[in-house]
């Protein structure tokens, strides 16, 4: 565990100065380190998926001054966005200074679904297959007896009975207590395998049997109370909340408020070699949950008058199998985060989409997003000039404050 993940200047700091701070404070072997600048080989993106011809790059950068349950976090973020990462810094150093966030999750539940067709009698086949209820868990939990050993295995079934296009639809869900795996392998493997069952049970036939990114069962939540102080005023709080208000009441607004949510978890997710694509889908579907589609936080006044907000949504995310083991940089990436388990993975990265939402409501409610957005804009068009080393900040920053973001003033700056 890091002691702490207040590092004053970090952001000045030289990339080689920040690695040596990030190595002494997470404790990473030079090997460790050594995977920030290699990536992944060619040979072991060739193991990875199909007709390899070649890597993808991002940027890997860390989020800071992250306090959550009274422990702290480095939070290792790959993004291509500009401000993602010193937004979600800045405003977990707002919550920080408020006794950071406080978190829970759920038991790391994933379902899988097993669509049975040609059914007689609907009501009939769901009693038949409910009555075979003990004998199906055990025999899934047969498949896989490392997942019972580490205290997960199927849970639970449940037959839903739906109206469809083609007519009455049955499904039969398993609802898998999937440890600190992401849950998609033993899953599919426990629906494939009952599917016979079933069919023998009720005597319809199966097609589909998938595991369901709508991870209603797996969530994870996040609270902070900000006071207004730290906030910077009431006005910021009641920009803060009008800004949600909007959100809460319009789709238009609602999409964007989640994509800022998502700005910071998909970061995370993708930063510790988890699957970007099932939390997106468990959060926009989670968000459309009412039959409406709504924002993934909430915000509202205390009684003092302070800045409460809270966030939950599905988190399906492993720190076993697929490429959080195999992706080198996703494996340093675990090591810097410092999580012992998936559900606590889970809850950082609530408190990330929460840290990021509040840092994109406070810029939109005061003074917009583009300031921060400018400088490393100005940044990318001050090297695009040619400029090198201390160079770039300095021509970035004079351009900014002339509010003349081009390639041509940086030049004419450069050669002064
Ligand atoms: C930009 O990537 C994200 C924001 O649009 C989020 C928001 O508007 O809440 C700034």
């Amino acid at each position: 565990m890091v002691k702490s993940s207040r590092i004053s200047g970090f952001y000045k700091q030289g990339v080689k100065e920040r690695v040596g701070k990030i190595v002494e404070l997470a404790g990473l072997t030079s090997e460790d380190a050594k995977t920030l600048s290699t990536g992944l080989s060619i040979e072991q993106a060739d193991q990875m998926t199909e007709n390899v011809i070649g890597t993808y790059n991002q940027p890997f950068g860390v989020a800071l001054n992250f306090l959550i349950n009274g422990k702290d976090y480095i939070v290792p973020m790959a993004t291509e966005e500009p401000s993602v990462i010193a937004a979600a810094s800045n405003a977990a150093k707002i919550v920080r200074e408020c006794g950071g966030f406080s978190t829970k999750s759920t038991f790391p539940i994933m379902i899988g679904q097993i669509q049975l067709t040609a059914i007689g009698n609907h009501e009939n086949a769901r009693e038949l297959i409910l009555a075979e209820k003990n004998d199906l868990i055990r025999k899934a939990n047969e498949l896989d007896p490392v997942l019972v050993k580490f205290g997960g295995g199927l849970r639970d079934v449940k037959v839903r009975i739906l109206d469809s296009i083609i007519g009455k639809l049955l499904v039969v869900h398993l609802h898998v207590d999937v440890r600190d795996a992401m849950g998609a392998n033993a899953v599919n493997t426990m629906c494939e395998a009952l599917a016979p069952r079933l069919e023998e049970i009720t005597g319809g036939k199966v097609y589909l049997r998938i595991i369901s990114n709508y991870a209603i069962e797996r969530l994870a939540r996040a609270k902070a109370v900000v006071s207004k102080d730290v906030l910077g005023g009431e006005e910021v709080v009641d920009g803060i909340i009008a800004c949600y208000a909007l959100a809460d009441a319009d789709v238009y607004r609602a999409a964007t408020h989640n994509k800022g949510i998502m700005n910071g978890i998909t970061a995370v997710v993708l930063a510790t070699g988890n699957d970007t694509r099932a939390v997106e889908a468990g959060a926009h579907s989670y968000a459309s949950r009412s039959g409406v589609y709504k924002p993934l936080s909430i915000y509202r006044k205390n009684a003092d008058e302070d800045l409460e907000c809270e966030i939950e949504l599905p988190v399906a995310v492993g720190l076993v199998g697929g490429a959080t083991k195999t992706h080198p940089t996703a494996r340093t990436a675990v090591k810097i985060l410092g999580v012992e388990s998936a559900s606590e993975l889970s809850e950082v990265l609530a408190a990330v989409g929460l840290a990021q939402n509040l840092a994109a409501l406070k810029a939109l409610s005061t003074e917009g997003i583009q300031r921060g957005h400018m400088e490393l804009h100005a940044r990318n068009i001050a090297v695009l000039a040619g400029a090198k080393g201390d160079d770039v900040s300095r021509i970035a920053f004079k351009m900014v404050e002339e509010k003349a973001i081009r390639v041509d003033r940086a030049k004419e700056l450069l050669n002064k």
